[in-house]
Protein backbone atom coordinates (compact mmCIF):
# COMPACT_ATOMS: atom_id res chain seq x y z
CA UNK A 1 0.00 0.00 0.00
CA UNK A 2 1.52 3.23 -0.71
CA UNK A 3 2.46 5.75 2.03
CA UNK A 4 0.67 8.32 0.18
CA UNK A 5 -2.65 6.93 1.08
CA UNK A 6 -3.21 7.33 4.70
CA UNK A 7 -3.83 10.93 5.57
CA UNK A 8 -5.64 12.97 8.15
CA UNK A 9 -7.22 16.13 8.03
CA UNK A 10 -6.69 19.56 9.70
CA UNK A 11 -7.18 22.99 9.84
CA UNK A 12 -4.75 25.74 8.50
CA UNK A 13 -3.75 28.95 10.26
CA UNK A 14 -6.67 30.52 7.92
CA UNK A 15 -9.25 28.44 8.42
CA UNK A 16 -9.35 26.20 5.60
CA UNK A 17 -8.53 22.57 6.13
CA UNK A 18 -6.07 20.23 4.23
CA UNK A 19 -4.55 16.99 4.86
CA UNK A 20 -1.28 15.67 6.08
CA UNK A 21 0.41 12.24 5.34
CA UNK A 22 0.57 9.62 8.14
CA UNK A 23 3.27 8.34 7.59
CA UNK A 24 5.80 11.16 6.13
CA UNK A 25 6.44 14.62 7.07
CA UNK A 26 4.29 16.36 4.26
CA UNK A 27 1.05 18.16 3.78
CA UNK A 28 -1.02 18.93 0.53
CA UNK A 29 -1.34 22.69 1.20
CA UNK A 30 0.91 25.01 3.25
CA UNK A 31 0.22 24.91 7.04
CA UNK A 32 -0.34 28.57 6.84
CA UNK A 33 -3.36 28.55 4.97
CA UNK A 34 -4.88 26.44 2.29
CA UNK A 35 -7.30 28.39 0.61
CA UNK A 36 -4.59 31.53 0.52
CA UNK A 37 -2.13 29.24 -0.95
CA UNK A 38 -4.24 28.24 -3.84
CA UNK A 39 -5.63 31.55 -4.50
CA UNK A 40 -2.00 33.41 -4.43
CA UNK A 41 -0.10 30.81 -6.56
CA UNK A 42 -2.58 29.15 -8.54
CA UNK A 43 -5.57 31.90 -9.25
CA UNK A 44 -3.26 35.14 -9.28
CA UNK A 45 -0.12 33.91 -10.02
CA UNK A 46 -1.36 31.64 -12.62
CA UNK A 47 -5.13 31.90 -14.07
CA UNK A 48 -4.92 35.70 -13.77
CA UNK A 49 -1.79 35.75 -15.81
CA UNK A 50 -3.96 35.62 -18.94
CA UNK A 51 -6.61 38.11 -19.86
CA UNK A 52 -10.31 37.50 -19.03
CA UNK A 53 -12.04 35.64 -22.58
CA UNK A 54 -8.74 33.79 -23.12
CA UNK A 55 -9.37 30.14 -24.14
CA UNK A 56 -7.15 28.51 -21.68
CA UNK A 57 -6.02 24.82 -21.03
CA UNK A 58 -4.74 23.88 -18.00
CA UNK A 59 -2.62 20.75 -16.66
CA UNK A 60 -2.71 20.43 -12.98
CA UNK A 61 -0.17 18.05 -11.62
CA UNK A 62 -1.68 16.66 -8.00
CA UNK A 63 -5.40 16.74 -8.35
CA UNK A 64 -5.63 16.02 -4.42
CA UNK A 65 -8.55 17.59 -2.31
CA UNK A 66 -9.46 19.41 -5.85
CA UNK A 67 -8.86 22.79 -4.09
CA UNK A 68 -6.99 24.41 -7.01
CA UNK A 69 -9.59 23.02 -9.88
CA UNK A 70 -12.29 24.87 -7.21
CA UNK A 71 -11.19 27.34 -7.36
CA UNK A 72 -10.11 27.89 -10.80
CA UNK A 73 -13.91 27.26 -11.39
CA UNK A 74 -15.18 30.19 -9.02
CA UNK A 75 -12.42 32.74 -10.34
CA UNK A 76 -12.66 31.67 -13.82
CA UNK A 77 -14.37 35.29 -14.75
CA UNK A 78 -15.40 34.73 -18.89
CA UNK A 79 -11.87 32.66 -19.47
CA UNK A 80 -13.18 29.53 -21.16
CA UNK A 81 -11.19 26.51 -19.47
CA UNK A 82 -10.13 22.75 -20.43
CA UNK A 83 -8.82 21.46 -17.28
CA UNK A 84 -6.91 18.26 -16.87
CA UNK A 85 -5.89 16.52 -13.79
CA UNK A 86 -3.49 14.05 -13.00
CA UNK A 87 -3.77 12.23 -9.60
CA UNK A 88 -2.12 9.26 -8.47
CA UNK A 89 -4.16 8.45 -5.11
CA UNK A 90 -7.32 9.66 -5.20
CA UNK A 91 -9.46 10.85 -1.77
CA UNK A 92 -12.41 8.63 -1.15
CA UNK A 93 -15.94 10.67 -0.88
CA UNK A 94 -15.61 10.36 3.02
CA UNK A 95 -12.37 11.94 2.83
CA UNK A 96 -13.74 15.04 0.55
CA UNK A 97 -16.86 15.12 3.25
CA UNK A 98 -14.08 16.01 5.51
CA UNK A 99 -12.70 19.34 4.12
CA UNK A 100 -14.92 22.74 4.88
CA UNK A 101 -14.49 23.60 1.05
CA UNK A 102 -18.26 24.38 0.61
CA UNK A 103 -17.54 27.73 3.02
CA UNK A 104 -14.73 28.63 0.48
CA UNK A 105 -16.41 27.51 -3.18
CA UNK A 106 -20.11 28.33 -2.15
CA UNK A 107 -23.12 26.09 -2.43
CA UNK A 108 -23.31 26.92 -6.39
CA UNK A 109 -20.46 25.07 -7.27
CA UNK A 110 -19.97 22.90 -4.60
CA UNK A 111 -22.51 19.73 -5.97
CA UNK A 112 -19.89 19.97 -9.19
CA UNK A 113 -16.75 19.67 -6.78
CA UNK A 114 -18.29 16.22 -5.42
CA UNK A 115 -18.50 15.26 -9.75
CA UNK A 116 -15.07 16.24 -9.97
CA UNK A 117 -14.26 14.06 -7.25
CA UNK A 118 -16.81 11.44 -8.77
CA UNK A 119 -15.70 11.36 -12.09
CA UNK A 120 -14.18 8.04 -13.77
CA UNK A 121 -10.92 8.53 -15.18
CA UNK A 122 -10.67 9.96 -18.57
CA UNK A 123 -14.41 10.64 -19.03
CA UNK A 124 -14.45 14.57 -19.91
CA UNK A 125 -17.53 16.38 -18.53
CA UNK A 126 -18.62 20.00 -18.52
CA UNK A 127 -18.83 21.23 -15.26
CA UNK A 128 -20.54 24.78 -15.93
CA UNK A 129 -20.63 27.23 -19.28
CA UNK A 130 -17.04 27.27 -20.05
CA UNK A 131 -15.16 24.77 -17.45
CA UNK A 132 -14.46 20.96 -19.06
CA UNK A 133 -12.91 18.89 -16.66
CA UNK A 134 -10.94 15.39 -17.32
CA UNK A 135 -8.94 13.56 -14.38
CA UNK A 136 -6.55 11.01 -14.94
CA UNK A 137 -6.13 8.23 -12.44
CA UNK A 138 -2.53 7.23 -12.91
CA UNK A 139 1.05 8.73 -11.63
CA UNK A 140 2.02 11.28 -13.86
CA UNK A 141 5.51 9.30 -14.85
CA UNK A 142 2.56 7.00 -16.48
CA UNK A 143 0.77 9.27 -18.20
CA UNK A 144 1.36 10.77 -21.80
CA UNK A 145 0.70 13.83 -21.67
CA UNK A 146 -2.21 15.54 -24.95
CA UNK A 147 0.01 18.63 -24.94
CA UNK A 148 -1.06 22.12 -25.58
CA UNK A 149 -0.99 23.38 -22.34
CA UNK A 150 -1.14 27.16 -21.67
CA UNK A 151 -1.20 26.80 -18.08
CA UNK A 152 0.47 23.91 -15.39
CA UNK A 153 0.00 24.09 -11.84
CA UNK A 154 2.50 21.99 -10.94
CA UNK A 155 1.38 21.23 -7.55
CA UNK A 156 3.19 17.35 -6.18
CA UNK A 157 4.58 16.70 -2.71
CA UNK A 158 7.96 18.36 -2.14
CA UNK A 159 11.25 17.02 -3.82
CA UNK A 160 12.52 16.00 -0.19
CA UNK A 161 9.40 13.71 -0.50
CA UNK A 162 8.88 12.56 -4.13
CA UNK A 163 12.82 13.82 -5.97
CA UNK A 164 11.68 11.82 -8.63
CA UNK A 165 9.31 14.46 -9.84
CA UNK A 166 11.50 17.77 -9.53
CA UNK A 167 13.80 16.18 -12.11
CA UNK A 168 15.00 17.86 -15.61
CA UNK A 169 13.58 14.95 -17.32
CA UNK A 170 10.37 15.23 -15.59
CA UNK A 171 10.53 19.28 -16.95
CA UNK A 172 11.92 18.31 -20.26
CA UNK A 173 8.23 16.07 -20.40
CA UNK A 174 6.25 19.13 -18.98
CA UNK A 175 7.93 21.27 -21.51
CA UNK A 176 7.11 19.61 -24.30
CA UNK A 177 3.52 19.29 -23.87
CA UNK A 178 3.26 23.03 -23.28
CA UNK A 179 1.76 25.51 -25.65
CA UNK A 180 4.22 28.70 -26.89
CA UNK A 181 3.30 31.58 -24.59
CA UNK A 182 2.57 29.49 -21.87
CA UNK A 183 3.47 29.42 -17.91
CA UNK A 184 4.05 26.71 -15.11
CA UNK A 185 3.22 27.62 -11.71
CA UNK A 186 4.05 26.11 -8.16
CA UNK A 187 5.32 26.59 -4.90
CA UNK A 188 8.28 25.31 -5.08
CA UNK A 189 11.22 27.53 -4.88
CA UNK A 190 14.09 25.30 -4.55
CA UNK A 191 17.46 26.36 -5.92
CA UNK A 192 17.93 22.39 -8.15
CA UNK A 193 14.70 22.52 -8.60
CA UNK A 194 14.74 25.68 -10.82
CA UNK A 195 17.78 24.93 -12.46
CA UNK A 196 16.04 21.29 -13.32
CA UNK A 197 13.55 24.06 -14.72
CA UNK A 198 16.17 26.13 -16.85
CA UNK A 199 17.99 22.85 -18.26
CA UNK A 200 14.20 22.14 -19.72
CA UNK A 201 14.31 25.40 -21.78
CA UNK A 202 12.14 27.69 -19.39
CA UNK A 203 12.42 30.86 -18.15
CA UNK A 204 12.54 31.05 -14.63
CA UNK A 205 11.16 33.73 -12.33
CA UNK A 206 10.66 33.94 -8.70
CA UNK A 207 7.91 35.98 -7.07
CA UNK A 208 6.85 36.78 -3.85
CA UNK A 209 5.32 34.22 -2.09
CA UNK A 210 1.73 33.91 0.12
CA UNK A 211 2.00 34.29 3.94
CA UNK A 212 5.11 32.21 5.18
CA UNK A 213 6.60 31.31 2.17
CA UNK A 214 9.09 34.02 0.63
CA UNK A 215 8.94 32.99 -2.69
CA UNK A 216 7.23 30.73 -5.37
CA UNK A 217 8.13 30.06 -8.70
CA UNK A 218 6.63 31.04 -12.18
CA UNK A 219 7.85 29.23 -15.52
CA UNK A 220 7.77 30.47 -18.78
CA UNK A 221 8.12 28.85 -22.58
CA UNK A 222 8.26 31.41 -25.07
C1 LIG B 1 0.61 18.57 -2.70
S1 LIG B 1 -0.67 17.38 -2.97
C2 LIG B 1 -1.79 18.12 -4.08
C3 LIG B 1 -2.59 19.23 -3.64
C4 LIG B 1 -3.76 19.45 -4.53
N1 LIG B 1 -3.46 20.21 -5.72
C5 LIG B 1 -4.85 20.04 -3.69
O1 LIG B 1 -5.27 21.18 -3.96
O2 LIG B 1 -5.26 19.37 -2.76
C6 LIG B 1 0.15 16.27 -4.16
C7 LIG B 1 -0.81 15.33 -4.85
O3 LIG B 1 -0.07 14.56 -5.83
C8 LIG B 1 -0.53 13.21 -5.79
N2 LIG B 1 0.56 12.35 -6.31
C9 LIG B 1 1.61 11.86 -5.63
N3 LIG B 1 2.43 11.20 -6.47
C10 LIG B 1 1.88 11.27 -7.70
C11 LIG B 1 2.27 10.79 -8.98
N4 LIG B 1 3.40 10.12 -9.15
N5 LIG B 1 1.47 11.06 -10.03
C12 LIG B 1 0.31 11.75 -9.86
N6 LIG B 1 -0.12 12.22 -8.66
C13 LIG B 1 0.66 12.01 -7.60
C14 LIG B 1 -0.85 12.99 -4.33
O4 LIG B 1 -1.71 11.90 -4.14
C15 LIG B 1 -1.48 14.31 -3.92
O5 LIG B 1 -2.85 14.32 -4.15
Amino acid sequence: MSKFLKRTPFITEDGSASLRLDELPEHYHSMHGAYRESMHIYIKSGLHFFPDFAVIKILEMGFGTGLNAALTLCNKGNRLINYHTIEAYPLTLEEVGLLNYKTYIGDKYYSEFLRMHSVQTGEKICIDKGYEFTKTINTMEHTELEGGYQLIYYDAFGPEIQPELWTAKVFDKLYAAMASNSILVTYCAKGSVKRNMKAAGFEVESLEGPPGKREITRCFKK
